[in-house]
């Protein structure tokens, strides 16, 4: 395993052979959906660098970190199937991020970070803000691939390096799937097969909301979506709302020259699980 001083003398090495760099940061527990985002990196670079970390600056609940799936010999073999490039793993300790100083930074990214994930996982976006900035600057990558998954995370990865000057530029990948629709997430091993099984309803109703976009209104939509998840049994609401994917504010009055998505976050027995869509 490469430390942080051998990483950087290694890409320092690949950099002279004038080979370009990708960077894929995931928190382990590797599914086709971060494979897909190592897939988009060899589009546009020679080399992509993997980072295995769970950041425990994001974590708003200490419980969730605890639970944290940790699968890194599986994550390594599975990485190890990647034939179109040289893969690099980066899974550094704790230390070697945060010496003795496990805290995050303080961010402002325009107010993007007081919305939706930012408003119901308080310190959240510090805490991703804090890990990317670092990551950035110890790999210095040409490209950093985030999946639209996590859309505000992907909004707010651009917002730090517009602001920081960072020259790194950030390309957001579409959401992966399981067959069913349910997006794929290190999260949903932990549902029971009972929750797993009415998983896919969340992909379900955001396409229906989809389609009733066209011609309801945002309210209208929401209140559609409320009460469709007041019938569900397994699964429960926290929020669903529709917002303009530059501010992400919620839509006030519905403009055409304005692009929306629908973004929702849903308990199924106690593990929360966010989706979302274009609408427009
Ligand atoms: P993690 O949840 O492991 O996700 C790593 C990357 O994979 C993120 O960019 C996420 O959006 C993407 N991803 C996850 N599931 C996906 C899917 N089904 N389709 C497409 N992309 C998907 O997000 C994090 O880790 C952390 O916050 C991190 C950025 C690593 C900072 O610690």
């Amino acid at each position: 395993f490469l430390n942080k001083i051998e990483l950087i003398d290694y890409l320092n090495h690949i950099k002279a052979m004038d080979k370009s760099i990708g960077f894929v940061p995931t928190m382990g527990a590797l599914h086709k959906g971060h494979l897909s985002l190592v897939d988009f990196g060899f589009e546009k670079d020679n080399v992509i660098v993997v980072s295995i970390f769970v950041n425990p600056t994001q974590f708003n609940k200490e419980e969730d970190l605890v639970k944290y799936p940790r699968t890194l010999d599986r994550d390594i073999a599975l990485l190890k199937t990647i034939s179109k490039g040289e893969v690099i793993i980066y899974s550094p300790s704790v230390e070697d991020i945060y010496s003795n100083n496990v805290n995050a930074d303080h961010f402002k990214f325009d107010g993007l970070e007081h919305e939706m994930e930012g408003a119901f996982r308080p310190g959240h976006f510090d805490g991703v803000g804090t890990i990317i900035k670092r990551f950035l600057e110890i790999i210095k990558p040409d490209h950093a691939y985030f999946g639209e998954k996590d859309f505000q995370q992907l909004m707010i990865v651009k917002k730090l390096v517009e602001l920081y000057n960072l020259p790194t530029k950030i390309v957001g990948c579409p959401i992966y799937r399981a067959e069913d629709g349910l997006a794929m997430s290190s999260r949903n091993e932990r549902l029971t097969s009972e929750h797993r099984s009415a998983a896919p309803f969340i992909y379900k109703t955001l396409k229906t909301a989809k389609k009733k976009f066209g011609t309801k209104s945002a309210k209208q939509v929401t209140e559609w979506v409320t009460k469709e998840f007041k019938n569900s049994q397994l699964l429960e609401l926290e929020y669903f709302l529709i917002a303009d994917v530059n501010t992400l504010k919620p839509l006030q009055r519905k403009s055409k020259q304005k692009t929306y998505r629908a973004f929702i976050a849903v308990y199924a027995g106690g593990i929360r699980l966010i989706d979302n869509i274009a609408l427009n």
